[in-house]
């Protein structure tokens, strides 16, 4: 299918295709990597898409002058959480993901503790422990999915560090439960659409997976509001510190289950599929491999973290970012009209010469020298919707390579570089990043 067709401008909208809004849908759904880059060279900086479901208008923005107007402009007339309400069956109507204005920032300000600085220091020893486990499994000699790995790492990071469950059995109940709740196809979806679905096969297994799941959490909330949470460090032992179930002000249980799922979700496959391309770039690149091993060697966090943020930059796993305008609102020297769905491209702003010389380069160098203008590095997004967890997933990243490359050499089963795929909302390498492992 042809990717463009005949420019317009409607309604005053910055210009864009004229596909039937199917076409469209499927190709930004499918196939954003090379759809979107295509509308830019095509259209410029700020184009117009027609998406279904209504034929919704997406203005995408790349320039960080316009990125930063989206960013910092007022909550009231730029809506994040109301473009995630898709999403509300499986994480709820409390998830700090749907809500905005004054909900959403006091959602995010009681969730704010488990993510601070120190916080994220106290959580770094259980993460390399289960780092250092999951690598030493892996196989020898012989080709596997590094993707795969690394999504049952960081799924195993959620349980025990975030949500601090590191007793044995009650582990065993919750990680099947856990590995289904997470599998999110559109089959599942059509679910949320249509409840009424959920009286029958296979949607009544995927509501009873979740009501189980729930009963799970549920149990785990009450468990630790009991205890003496003094010596527990793990995201929902310091939520429950500043929370009550008392009308106190603080995080209810409902509220609780709905931003560990969404901790869950935003969490888990986001910093897989990061740490599956980060490996993914690196083991085709020998030179940065053997100054990555010689970093792991020395404790040298600094150029890990580094290899992250480029992996990241080059190989954005989400792509874009929305706001939903409640009033109309200027972005690069249009008036858009209330209604339109404006989405910084953390795509185009990140591939862009004029802001990353040689943008098709993986070079990790980028980060350890001046910082990089504003705007010009979001794979996180930005202003008071900024991932929660970007700090936590840059200090998970960190350890993690750190462990993979301490234990072992690595190679890609195939020279040539993998596709990009998408994955619900995520972009990941379409063979999983296929590598074989020797031990050090
Ligand atoms: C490489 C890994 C990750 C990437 C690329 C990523 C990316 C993003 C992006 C693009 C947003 C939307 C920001 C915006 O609209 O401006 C977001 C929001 C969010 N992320 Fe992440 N994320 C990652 C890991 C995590 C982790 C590990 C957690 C928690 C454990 C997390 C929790 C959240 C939450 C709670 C929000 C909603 C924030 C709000 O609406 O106020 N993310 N993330």
């Amino acid at each position: 299918m042809a990717l463009t067709d005949v420019s317009t401008s409607i309604d005053g909208l910055p210009p864009g295709p004229r596909l039937p809004v199917a076409a469209q849908t499927l190709l930004f759904g499918k196939y954003r990597h090379r759809y979107i880059p295509a509308m830019q060279r095509r259209y410029g900086d700020m184009f117009t898409l027609r998406i279904a479901p209504h034929a919704r208008r997406l203005v995408l923005i790349s320039r960080p002058e316009d990125i930063r107007t989206v960013f910092t402009g007022s909550t009231s007339v730029f809506h994040a959480g109301e473009g995630n309400a898709i999403l509300g069956p499986i994480m709820g109507d409390h998830s700090v993901l749907l809500l905005d204005e004054s909900e959403h920032m006091r959602v995010r300000q009681l969730l704010m503790p488990g993510f601070h600085g120190a916080a994220l220091r106290g959580y770094r020893d259980l993460v390399t422990k289960l780092a250092r486990d999951e690598v030493r499994s892996w196989p020898a000699g012989r080709a596997f999915r590094l993707h795969d790995r690394m999504s049952a790492l960081t799924l195993e990071v959620i349980l025990q560090v975030v949500f601090g469950v590191t007793d044995e059995h009650r582990l065993a109940q919750l990680r099947p439960t856990v590995a289904r709740v997470v599998t999110i196809n559109p089959i599942v979806m059509f679910g949320w659409f249509y409840p009424k679905l959920q009286r029958f096969w296979p949607w009544r297994q995927f509501a009873d997976i979740q009501r189980e799941f729930d009963r799970l959490l549920y149990a785990e909330i009450a468990e630790r509001r009991r205890a003496d949470l003094t010596d527990r460090s793990d995201v929902l032992s310091r939520l429950l510190a500043v929370s009550g179930d008392d009308g106190d002000g603080g995080l209810t249980d409902a509220e609780l289950r709905d931003n560990l799922v969404t901790l869950l979700l935003a969490g888990h496959e986001t910093t897989a599929t990061a740490l599956a391309w980060a490996g993914h770039e690196l083991v085709r690149r020998p030179d940065l491999l053997r100054r990555a091993h010689q970093a792991a060697d020395e404790g040298d966090d600094a150029y890990l973290e580094a290899v992250a943020k480029e992996a990241m930059r080059l190989r954005p796993v989400i792509y874009q970012v929305a706001r939903r305008l409640k009033a109309p609102a200027e972005v690069g020297g249009y008036r858009l009209p209330a209604g339109v769905t404006v989405m910084p491209s953390i795509d185009l702003v990140q591939s862009d010469p004029a802001h990353h010389p040689d943008p098709d380069v993986f070079d990790p160098s980028r980060y350890l020298g001046a910082p990089l203008a504003a705007n010009t590095w979001i794979p996180f997004g930005g202003g008071v919707r900024r991932c929660l967890g970007a700090g936590f997933s840059l200090m998970e990243a960190t350890a993690i390579l750190r462990e993979m490359l301490l234990a072992h050499d690595l190679r890609p089963e195939r020279a040539r570089p993998e596709r990009p795929k998408t994955r619900n909302i995520t972009m990941a390498p379409a063979r999983g990043t296929r590598v074989i492992a020797a031990p050090r």
